[in-house]
């Protein structure tokens, strides 16, 4: 399996990574367009392949698309981060722009290729990509809700003082402040969060999940990179393995949820065709509230967008 890794920055690098080490890929190509920054974080990365013991290779290049013809799956986190007091709305400008060609670029040399977006504003990234790459929409998808879920998980182990790897449940949604935690849907280990926490911990832990990325950027400056790597190499993972996973993914809703058109964060069945289903859930009045305004917000992100182009 080959796949390319677009963005040799913060997230893109850990991606790599993570898809080497895991032996994910046999192949990872890391693009960017400074040059030599792919080509030494690769040679890096394949330095490493000795001591952790993997022989996934991998290969940098600036801005040379030919050499990632043939790719089964593409991630695409380049643009810009957020820097402190910014939004992840306020990047679309310039995002929207780089996402475009970069996609393009990529669908040249790997016409049936999956494409994994990562970068911000999410859900209107991944919309811009659909466009460009003018696939159908279960190969297109977008990168967020594994890594709000996995804070989630993170705090919720925290605070219960369980593994984090007993704590199961989804978010929906856009990625962003409205997003759309479920505690109706959160287990440890089998068990309703509901009957371990007080709903007032609960509620705090959700308040934090959904102001998570922010936290990062105010402690480091820039956006996170690890649990975001890490999460984009997952969803790799269940492509390439065909393991139909079940996360919650971007994708362009057509009915589901009542919702038409919009990019959103639902729960998907992920495995070698891409998006292999949306599953729906059957929402209480209080959540489908809450999706709505999540729809709300992206569907003017989208609007802004529409406008740029
Ligand atoms: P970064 O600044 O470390 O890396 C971005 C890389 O993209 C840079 O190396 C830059 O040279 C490259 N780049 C820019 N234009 C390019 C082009 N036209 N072609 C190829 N490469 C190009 O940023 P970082 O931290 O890796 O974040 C990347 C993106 O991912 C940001 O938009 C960030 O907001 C987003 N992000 C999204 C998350 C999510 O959950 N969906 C989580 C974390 C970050
Ligand atoms: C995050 O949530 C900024 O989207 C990025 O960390």
């Amino acid at each position: 399996m080959k796949v390319t890794v677009v963005g040799a920055g913060n997230v893109g690098a850990t991606c790599a990574d993570v898809l080497a080490y895991r032996e994910i890929a046999n192949e990872v190509i890391l693009v960017d367009i400074k040059e030599g920054v792919a080509e030494g974080k690769a040679l890096d990365i394949w330095q490493k392949a000795p001591i952790n013991m993997y022989d996934t290779r991998a290969k940098g290049v600036t801005n040379d698309y030919s050499q990632t013809e043939g790719s089964d799956v593409v991630v695409i986190t380049s643009g810009l981060p957020r820097k402190p007091g910014m939004t992840r709305d306020d990047l679309i400008e310039t995002n929207a722009g780089i996402v475009k060609t970069v996609t393009e670029q990529v669908i040249k040399y790997s016409p049936d290729a999956i494409i994994v977006i990562v970068s911000n504003p999410l859900d209107v990234m991944t919309y811009q990509a659909h466009l460009s790459a003018n696939k159908s929409r279960n190969k297109v998808m977008g990168m967020a809700g594994i890594l709000d879920t996995a804070r989630y998980r993170a705090f919720l182990a925290e605070e219960l003082n369980v593994s984090p790897k007993d704590i199961q449940a989804v978010l929906m949604g856009g990625h962003g402040d409205t997003m759309v935690p479920l505690p109706r849907y959160t287990t440890v280990g089998g068990i309703p969060v509901t009957e371990l926490i007080e709903k007032d911990k609960l509620d705090a832990i959700i308040e934090r999940t959904k102001f998570g990325g922010g936290e990062l950027v105010k402690l480091m400056g820039t956006s996170a990179w690890y649990a975001p790597g890490s999460a984009a190499a997952q969803m790799v993972e269940a492509i390439v393995r065909d393991q139909r996973r079940v996360f919650p993914v971007c994708i362009k809703l057509e009915g589901e949820y009542g919702i038409d058109d919009c990019y959103l964060g639902v729960p998907v069945v992920l495995g070698k065709n891409g998006v292999e289903k949306v599953i729906e859930l059957d929402l209480n009045e209080e959540e489908k509230a809450l999706l709505e305004s999540s729809r709300q917000h992206v569907k003017e992100v989208m609007a802004v967008l529409d406008r740029l182009s």
